[in-house]
């Protein structure tokens, strides 16, 4: 089957209109890497000059998930982006929250679908995955961000087991997804709601029970090989998803 192949990245024309920030003042592209979070912690040993790299690639060899499963995707078909951060002392939750937030917010609406936060940092439109965020730690108040985000892919090139629970941007809006726009608008979109998270980390709470997708829901929690039933009713950072429990209790 034919592959559509879209425009290649390119750092000039990403970079280009990006507001004087920290995050994307380097971005290297690659075409093809083992992992961008990889390149990315080899950076971190530049130290603070390197705070706000991006690295992109086209194609991931060895691309990594969240619970040590892998991140697949063919090449030309996604967003695949690191951002280093070598300065954030805030809690490496609210980052995760932060980076949620950043990257349901850069994809906002395509098709009927609004993109949303599932629990704790899936991306989806509609009920589908459409972005993954795996936050690694490498030192004192350093990180690794990266993002993968499925534009092009048909609903073919998911392998079987992902049919049901992945989508693309493209599936959900056909021939809607400029990558460029899209890596201008995620590395803009990151840049103000770290600062906001800085400053104001209640606001990044807010905006994120505003996207997810669990709050009023009712959820089955399981802990200790037991299952709990409940509507979620708020969210903590550190304790997670607080679910009011039918048997009583939180
Ligand atoms: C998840 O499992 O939901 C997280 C997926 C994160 C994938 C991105 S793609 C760019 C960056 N490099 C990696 O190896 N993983 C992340």
């Amino acid at each position: 089957m034919a592959k559509t192949f879209s425009t290649p990245l390119d750092s000039d024309k990403i970079r280009a209109s990006l507001a004087a920030g920290i995050i994307g003042r380097e971005i290297i592209i690659y075409n093809t890497t083992a992992s961008t979070n990889d390149i990315a912690a080899e950076y971190a040993r530049g130290g603070e000059k390197n705070n706000g790299l991006v690295i992109f690639s086209e194609y991931q060899t060895a691309g990594k998930g969240r619970r040590g499963n892998r991140w697949h995707s063919e090449a030309g078909q996604s967003i695949l982006c690191s951002i280093l951060l070598t300065d954030f002392s805030e809690s490496a939750e609210l980052l995760t929250l932060t980076a949620a937030v950043a990257v349901a917010e850069t994809i906002g609406k395509y098709g009927k679908n609004e993109a949303k936060i599932k629990w704790p940092n899936d991306i989806v439109l509609g009920e589908k995955k459409v972005a993954g965020i795996l936050l690694e730690s490498i030192g004192a108040n350093s990180y690794v961000l990266g993002i993968g985000i499925n534009c092009h892919q048909k609903k073919r090139d998911f392998p079987e087991e992902l049919r049901k629970i992945a989508t693309s941007i493209d599936i959900e809006s056909p021939g809607s997804c400029d990558r460029i726009s899209l890596a201008k608008r995620l590395l803009t979109t990151v840049e103000q709601w770290l600062d906001i998270a800085k400053n104001d980390s209640e606001k990044v709470l807010n905006r994120w029970r505003q996207l997810s997708t669990l709050l009023g829901r009712r959820i089955t929690v399981e802990f200790n090989s037991r299952q709990f039933r409940g509507n979620c009713t708020g969210i903590d950072p550190v304790r997670g998803l607080i679910p009011q429990l039918e048997r009583g209790g939180v």
